[in-house]
């Protein structure tokens, strides 16, 4: 059996040596011309003109294109007509595309861009959350609001009760690969484009509308991105349309990618967030009520803001049963790049909300926050002592399965939190200089795209003679190892072994109309797909067999290479051969809709999420009450993955999505000035964390379960969920900064050397 084996990533060899092609390795014809953007170096203003004559006029170049030169369509939007490919009348943000340069080299292009002259008349900015709730700039027509239960009521009557303000950072993807296109132009207008996508399907869509062709004229083709993390399902529109259409113009292939400083000043990254919360509790630490308001800053164009604040609105609750509650979301538009999805899609934003809280309600009771985390936790529907029924979240879906209790229980002795709670209090008093802190935190994480039309994937699947199978699905592969996990689900069902199973770039000539690959759900839906198809070609060939043999198609045994009747056994590879030779079909396409659910984003009510993931994580930290410089110590996970397709894959989502999720909480600091211009654009001054960061003691399990609904092999989606295990890390850091000092410290996030020493003086009053 291929599933369940902690198999490496299939490309693991290729990516270590140097040979895993990417968009920007695809050998290209001599005649191949390369693009760039000139920017705008204005936030916001009137684009009067532009001087290109140097641009033109300089070496290697072949074409230059503004906004009036383009075709058709002038719009790379994913969601509403609002995101011109070049800028038009108005400038929206330091960094806005404004004209494209196609010359004989990428750095000939990237130098002539810099030579064109934009007269923009500068307009006033708004570039901060309250810029924007002052001047109501912003994305519908009003906040959206979700909630149950007398908000007011509830919070006057509380025992205790608490306000606060937190600021949650953005983050900068910093894929390895940055965003990358290529297009090959084909006779009769038809177009061929690679694209670095998490969303070949957008691509195609897009590409077909900036060209004025129906989207069968243009196939995409995505093999793999170095790292998405969600700065791929949009973000890539830009490139292949300007791509595409100087390529329909000219006749020659282009290519085009971003350096590192340009991905970053073009290109949306994680909504910051601020978040006002008022919460009445009693004196165990229960929350009564609360009223919780989030503020996006969602920068220029719509893009996928509304769906993120969404997701945020979703996740306020986190592990906790809320009585009443209301979530209030303003989505704000800013003269700042068009902030996007990033792994979690606005959840960590809205559960790092809640967990703040529940760490003010601790320090006001002061009490362990792990027994205020345990006394708001939902209460399971199954639990053991009876048949109480689940209590709902804030949106009305019953959480049925609600394993935290047992998890966190099992995390809290693993990692003998208690007693380590205790050595760390003693160590601290005895200890001017440097302080430590740990914190346990929860996650629950809702699975299914909340878009609910989303939630399907096909795939197509071909046996050839010889016994070798191809693999095709609408899912791309990141880095996460979703084309392995769904491999193996290929080969088990064939019950062949995986080196029979090739991979294959995804194509939009294969599988057509393919969501992005993204809400963690690419191997739930892709590998539910391939089943389909394998099992529809499976049945096929054991009908022949059983025909063959006079036996019931049923007794036909797919094994070990084998092909199994009662009386007689073959290779898959004959089994294929006799299928061919009785004209039966060994090609077949696959479809998947995720069952049960339904959702009302207006009311706010219904079950937007098929299931819940769950994880624990506790966190060590040490700071340095001097200089405000901090350090992870040792991280414990134990994390809910289902019935595993692949613990070795799973386990480096972990790993990877905690490091990732402490880093956007620690060191990775956004800084724009007060002209709206992102000072923080290359590795020297925004800081991923590196080899170094990564806890010393790292201890990373699996939780032993299963799924209870029926996903593919019982597992669940990883992808995503554990980047909210990072929280722990800030949760760490607050405690250490506690114990500086009597008073609440309130640290902000990102929690940079600077946000620590500033909570430390708060903490000492
Ligand atoms: N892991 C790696 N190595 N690289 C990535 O870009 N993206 C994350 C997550 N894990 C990412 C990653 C995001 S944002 C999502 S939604 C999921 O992978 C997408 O893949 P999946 O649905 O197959 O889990
Ligand atoms: Mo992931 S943010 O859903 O691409």
């Amino acid at each position: 059996m291929s599933v369940a084996k902690p198999l490496p990533h299939d490309a693991a060899t290729l990516h270590v040596t140097g040979a895993a092609r990417y968009v920007d390795d695809i050998p290209t014809p001599r005649n191949t011309l390369h693009l760039a953007f000139g920017l705008s170096d204005q936030a916001a203003g009137t684009l009067d003109g532009l001087d290109l004559d140097a641009v033109r006029a300089a070496p290697g170049v072949i074409a230059v294109l503004t906004a009036a030169d383009l075709p058709f369509d002038n719009d790379v939007s994913p969601s509403i007509h609002d995101e011109p490919l070049l800028a038009e009348g108005q400038v929206h943000y330091a960094g806005q595309p404004l004209f494209l340069v196609a010359a004989t080299s990428h750095l000939a292009a990237r130098h002539a861009a810099r030579r064109g002259k934009a007269q923009i008349t500068a307009a006033p900015t708004t570039l901060s959350v309250e810029d924007a709730l002052a001047q109501d700039s912003r994305f519908e027509d009003g906040p959206r609001i979700y909630g149950r239960g007398d908000v007011e009521a509830a919070l006057s009557s509380a025992r205790h009760r608490l306000s606060g303000q937190l600021h949650v950072g953005g983050q900068e993807h910093f894929y390895l690969e940055g965003q990358a296109a290529l297009a090959l132009p084909q006779e009769g207008g038809d177009m061929v484009v690679m694209s670095s996508t998490q969303h070949p399907t957008e691509i195609q869509h897009k590409v077909a509308e900036a060209l004025c062709q129906p989207m069968h004229s243009v196939r995409v083709e995505t093999r793999r991105m170095g790292g998405g993390f969600g700065g791929k399902e949009s973000q890539g529109n830009a490139l292949a349309v300007a791509c595409a259409v100087v390529a329909a113009a000219t006749g020659r292939p282009c290519r085009m990618r971003y350096d590192r400083d340009d991905d970053m000043v073009i290109t949306g990254k994680r909504h910051d967030f601020r978040i006002d919360y008022d919460v009445g509790f009693d004196e165990s630490g229960r929350i009564q009520g609360i009223d919780v308001t989030h503020y996006a800053r969602c920068g220029w164009a719509q893009d996928l803001s509304l769906p993120v604040a969404d997701r945020a609105m979703l996740h306020a609750d986190n592990a906790y049963f809320l009585p009443a509650v209301r979530i209030t979301s303003h989505r704000l538009r800013t003269n700042t790049q068009s902030a996007t999805a990033f792994r979690g899609f606005g959840g960590p934003q809205g559960m790092l909300g809640i967990e703040r809280v529940m760490d003010h309600i601790a320090m006001h009771l002061a009490r362990d926050p792990l027994e205020i985390r345990r006394v708001n936790f939902y209460r399971s529907g199954e639990s053991s002592s009876g048949q109480a029924a689940p209590q709902t979240t804030p949106y009305g879906q019953p959480v049925e399965d609600f394993i935290l209790p047992e998890m966190v229980a099992a995390l809290e002795r693993s990692s003998d939190y208690t007693a380590r709670r205790a050595a760390i209090a003693a160590w601290n008093t005895s200890q001017p200089v440097l302080k430590k802190g740990i914190a346990l935190t929860p996650v629950k994480f809702g699975i299914s795209f909340t878009l609910t039309h989303l939630n399907q994937a096909g795939a197509l699947v071909h046996v050839y003679q010889d016994g070798s199978i191809h693999l095709n699905h609408g899912g791309t592969e990141m880095g996460q190892g979703l084309f392995q996990k769904v491999a193996q689900v290929a080969a088990d069902r064939f019950g062949v072994d995986l080196a029979a199973v090739k991979i294959t770039a995804t194509d939009t000539g294969k599988v057509p109309n393919t969501s992005a690959t993204a809400a963690s759900s690419g191997s739930d839906l892709n590998g539910m797909a391939v089943k389909a198809a394998c099992d529809t070609i499976r049945d096929r060939m054991a009908d022949v067999l059983a025909e063959q043999h006079q036996c019931a198609a049923a007794d036909v045994r797919f094994e070990g290479g084998q092909v199994h009747v009662p009386q007689a056994s073959y290779s898959f590879a004959e089994a294929a051969q006799i299928t061919y030779l009785a004209r039966v079909s060994l090609s077949a396409t696959g479809f998947y809709k995720t069952p049960k659910v339904e959702w009302d984003r207006i009311k706010g009510q219904g079950r937007p999420f098929f299931y819940f993931a769950y994880g624990a994580a506790v966190t060590e930290v040490v700071i340095d009450t001097l200089t405000g410089e901090n350090r992870i110590l040792r991280a414990d996970i134990l994390h809910d993955v289902g019935a595993s397709l692949n613990p070795a894959l799973d386990i480096g989502q972990i790993e990877g999505g905690y490091v990732q999720g402490a880093g956007w909480l620690t060191t990775e600091e956004l800084f724009w000035d007060d002209a709206g211009h992102l000072r923080t654009h290359a590795p020297a001054t925004y800081k991923i964390p590196a080899c170094s960061d990564r806890p010393d003691i790292f201890n990373v399990s699996l939780w032993d379960g299963e799924n209870r609904e029926e996903t593919i092999y019982r597992s669940k989606a990883v992808g995503e969920p554990p980047l909210m295990l990072g929280i722990s890390a800030y949760s760490a850091l607050c405690n250490a900064v506690e114990a500086c000092g009597p008073h609440y410290a309130d640290l902000q996030t990102p929690a940079t050397a600077e946000a620590v020493l500033a909570a430390i003086a708060r903490a000492r009053g």
